[in-house]
């Protein structure tokens, strides 16, 4: 009896460690082509970040944006009035920061064109981080001129590894 309560304590206990994962869900509509959807402290190793995306129509290049904490990627453009070209173009030489979400990539981004001519995207991002740094994603269409309409799903997840540091803090503590 004792040796399986332990063995349920200890699988209880390991979920508990192993995985944070954050979703969000929601319905985005404004006039800006430029809006912040979420951040999240991504821990060393790998984190994945998962999205479901409807559009309401009328976004012809809309894309992910994602951004980290270091001065001159977050911090720069919000908030700032920059233009949503100019907080595009500080990721342009980044590490695959910017997703578009086009269905003329469909492997890339998992945007498909349904027979009700609602497009739907579906996909996965690993991230790779050297230390905990904060995400910040947002979603941009700069060639819109009535804002966005997007239903979204978004995941995100910090992946298995060490856990003696978030045996006692939630992972939101290591971000500063
Ligand atoms: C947003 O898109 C949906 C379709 O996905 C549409 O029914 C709705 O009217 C749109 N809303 C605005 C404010 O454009
Ligand atoms: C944006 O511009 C306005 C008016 O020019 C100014 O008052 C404000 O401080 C600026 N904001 C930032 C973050 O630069």
């Amino acid at each position: 009896m004792f040796s399986i309560l332990l063995f349920f304590f200890i699988i209880f206990k390991f979920l508990l460690i192993y995985s944070e994962t954050k979703i969000l869900q929601g319905h985005l509509v404004t006039r800006e082509n430029w809006a912040f959807l979420a951040r999240f402290c991504f821990l060393t190793e790998q984190g994945t970040f998962r999205y479901e995306f409807e559009l309401g129509g009328n976004e012809q290049n809309l894309k992910i944006l994602l951004y980290y904490d270091a001065p001159n990627q977050w911090p720069s453009v919000y908030p700032s009035n920059k233009t949503c070209m100019e907080k595009e173009a500080i990721l342009w030489d980044g590490i695959g920061q910017i997703v578009p979400l086009s269905t003329s990539i469909p492997e890339e981004s998992g945007c498909v064109q349904k027979e009700d001519a609602i497009i739907r995207c579906s996909n996965y991002r690993r991230f790779r981080s050297s230390r905990p740094r904060w995400w910040f994603i947002a979603l941009a269409d700069c060639s819109s001129k009535t804002g966005l309409n997007i239903s979204y799903w978004i995941s995100l997840t910090n992946a298995p590894h060490g856990y003696f540091w978030k045996e006692h803090f939630s992972a939101d503590e290591f971000c500063k």
